[in-house]
């Protein structure tokens, strides 16, 4: 296996169900501040919008039995790539401003350190470049439509030529980054 801190995955997603979702939390969201304003420790331009997130939705009964639709598909996923039974949180994450500049993914109080996301960009063509340092490494991957990316070392995020940039999230915790990309890898859905 190469030392890469992301692997580029070529399993398909229904890109209209997940844009259907999207409508639907965003309808039924909009009432009740589902919009956040910041990560812990994230300048708090950058990511300023999560769907589905448990913090948000958890007085909303509608929002709920979506998420519990959500988490089923991202269930189904995991199975396919061979990471069925790793933990997981799934989001609808907007990002709107350029770079969002090096950090690591932390624990916070609401979340636990993530090791690693699988991430798939909707409904564009354009990239965000990302960069991380690795075991000492700076790696850069040009942008991604779907990927597995290690979370839990510095990396960097250039937005600025897809902002607001919106991807569905499937955060993973437990097994280290290199546990969960040996097992990816051996789905046979990565490239
Ligand atoms: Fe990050």
């Amino acid at each position: 296996m190469d030392n890469l801190p992301y692997v580029n995955i070529n399993y398909e997603l229904d890109e209209n169900l997940i844009e259907k979702w999207w409508n639907e939390f965003t309808n039924i969201l909009s009432h009740t501040g589902y919009i956040r304003p910041n990560f812990s420790k994230l300048d708090d331009k950058t990511i300023t919008e999560l769907y589905g997130h448990e913090l948000f939705i958890k007085s909303d009964s509608d929002a709920l039995i979506l998420k519990d639709k959500v988490n089923l598909y991202a269930e189904k996923i995991l199975e396919n790539l061979n990471l069925e039974g790793i933990p997981f949180h799934v989001t609808f994450m907007v990002t709107n401003t350029g770079i969002l500049d090096w950090h690591k993914d932390e624990a916070s109080s609401t979340r636990p350190q993530c090791s690693a996301a699988i991430m798939y960009s909707l409904n564009t063509d354009k990239r965000a470049p990302t960069e991380w340092i690795y075991n000492d490494v700076y790696y850069k991957l040009d942008g991604y439509k779907h990927a597995l990316i290690n979370c839990s070392c510095m990396h960097r995020v250039d937005n600025s030529k897809c902002s607001p940039r919106r991807t569905f999230r499937i955060a993973l915790y437990g097994p280290t980054f290199e546990e969960i990309k040996s097992k990816i890898i051996q789905s046979g859905y990565t490239i």
